[in-house]
């Protein structure tokens, strides 16, 4: 299984969605998941912002493209080809102003592209291509935005990724969000951790079962073909 892994907090070492997300990736190696990771720091490797020249690029049939075009989708491609490359997706990143990192919506913005991640029907309907992904998202917020919370009607980052990667087929999406940190008290915020380390556990067994399973189709199938 190739896992693309994408960090977006601006911290490093004291970053929570950083070691989160490394928390989840060694509990799936405890399930005994085998696979290799595609990692990518989207504060060091920031995509580049939406120019005039990506949009004109973008929503230009690819046969029709000139070099100077392609040139200027090259990274956006190569984005592309890694997401659509990964079986599962894992994707960590704190709120920031009730949104996402602006490095991850820049992500977002690259790797949104017609003709690649998302197609036409014949009935002109958008057709999602990472629809064979898993896909979980890692969050870590200062505040506690969980329903019945007074700030539950301000997560503008929830439905922001749930709107963006559905759009790229991507239809039940895991969530663990780990909240309040930064604002909350000590206890509250090691309860907060605690909390989203056991989310986590379950979704890393979660998959493991779901690989486990594929696998053992996969083996099935092969035996059948040989009988
Ligand atoms: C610039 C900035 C904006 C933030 N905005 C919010 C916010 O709108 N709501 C919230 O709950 N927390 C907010 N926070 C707090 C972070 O979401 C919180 O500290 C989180 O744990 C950071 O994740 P990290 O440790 O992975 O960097 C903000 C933090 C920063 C630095």
């Amino acid at each position: 299984m190739r896992i693309m892994h994408v960090d977006a907090s601006a911290k490093r070492e004291r970053s929570n969605s950083r070691a989160l997300s490394r928390y989840f990736l060694e509990r799936l190696r405890e399930e005994r998941v085998e696979f290799e990771v595609d990692y990518l720091d989207v504060t060091v490797d920031t995509p580049p912002h939406v120019t005039e020249a990506f949009a004109i690029a973008t929503y230009t049939a690819a046969n029709e493209r000139t070099a100077a075009m392609k040139a200027t989708l090259a990274a956006s491609d190569a984005l592309c080809a890694r997401l659509l490359a990964a079986d599962a997706l894992v994707f960590a990143m704190p709120m920031y102003n009730w949104s996402m990192p602006s490095a991850f919506k820049a992500f977002i913005d690259s790797v949104t592209r017609t003709g690649l991640t998302y197609t036409f029907a014949d009935d002109g309907s958008t057709v999602g291509q990472l629809g064979r992904q898993k896909v979980l998202f890692i969050t870590s917020r200062g505040a506690d935005l969980r329903a019945g919370s007074p700030y539950e009607s301000m997560d503008a980052l929830t439905p922001a990724l749930k709107a963006a990667f559905g759009f790229l087929g991507v239809s039940a999406p895991g969530f663990v969000d780990a909240q309040p940190l930064q604002f909350a008290n000590p206890e509250a915020r090691a309860e907060a951790l605690e909390r989203a380390r056991g989310e986590l556990d379950a979704v890393a067994t979660q998959w493991a079962k779901a690989v486990s399973a594929a696998h053992g189709d996969a083996q099935q199938l092969q035996q059948a073909c040989v009988e």
